[in-house]
């Protein structure tokens, strides 16, 4: 079984291209199931229930947060009306909307999807997510054997380490945040995908996303200055993973790319 997960989608040129091209992607790589993150989907950060409801009209089956999930802040009312929509597991308990699911594959079969946020360098009131995702996978179960992880979050060594943590526990973790790929996908020794981040859906002419002279100039100044989001010359970055459907033991991650 193949599934295809998408990279931070950025604004809305990000969310045309991944209409485009997710129903190809899913054709062309026989994939039965896709994630995306769309993080920045709503003017480069936060998201909205018609975004969220548009990438399910394009074959995209759950949609995954991260540090911006609620930077348009009408999101909080409407998360819980989006079953297929999640938010980082690690948040407070207080905040609405959930961190991870079990979905049904529409070719047969379920597959639980997690969202976690990491530790380093992001918000104070993030809570562990080592400890959340042995929480969570307790909760789970046997309920499912495929289980995705989003670990969004901005060190590598914590995502690397989140990847060897769940080796063998779960199907695959992949990375988001940082929306530069990373050529690291492979199978771990145990049995699960891993790539330390997918990238995004996004302009090639930017910087993540944003007009590359405004961040310039921010970075030369120390200025605010606001970051406009780029919105043509959009190319896509994620992965396919493989996995046996019996074990939830990975088979296979490719690196993709689609203009
Ligand atoms: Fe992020
Ligand atoms: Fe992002």
């Amino acid at each position: 079984m193949k599934i295809l997960l998408v990279g931070d989608i950025v604004g809305k040129g990000g969310q045309a291209a991944v209409c485009r091209l997710v129903p190809k992607l899913r054709k062309e790589h026989h994939c039965c199931f896709c994630i995306a993150n769309a993080e920045n989907i709503a003017a480069g950060a936060g998201l909205t229930r018609a975004a969220v409801e548009n990438l399910h009209n394009h074959d995209v089956d759950v949609v995954t947060a991260g540090d911006h999930v609620w930077a348009k802040t009408d999101y909080v009312g409407h998360i819980d009306g989006l079953p297929k929509a999640l938010r980082p597991a690690n948040l407070s308990a207080r905040q609405p909307g959930r961190g991870y699911g079990i979905f049904k594959i529409p070719i047969g079969g379920t597959i639980a999807v997690i969202n976690l946020l990491g530790h380093v360098f992001m918000r104070d009131q993030v809570t562990c997510p080592f400890a959340t995702v042995d929480r969570i996978l307790e909760e789970i179960g046997s309920r499912t054997t495929a289980i995705i992880v989003d670990m969004h979050a901005e060190a590598t060594s914590e995502k690397i380490a989140m990847g060897r943590y769940l080796d063998g526990r779960v199907t695959a973790v992949f990375g988001t945040h940082t929306h530069v790929p990373t050529a690291d996908a492979r199978v771990l020794p145990e049995g699960t995908a891993y790539i330390t981040d997918l990238g995004m859906v996004g302009s090639r002419e930017s910087i993540l996303g944003r007009d590359i002279n405004d961040v310039v100039h921010r970075f030369c100044t120390g200025l605010p200055t606001r970051l406009r989001v780029v919105e043509d010359d959009i190319e896509l970055h994620g992965a396919v993973i493989e996995f046996d459907a019996a074990t939830g033991k990975a088979l296979g991650i490719e690196s993709v790319s689609a203009v």
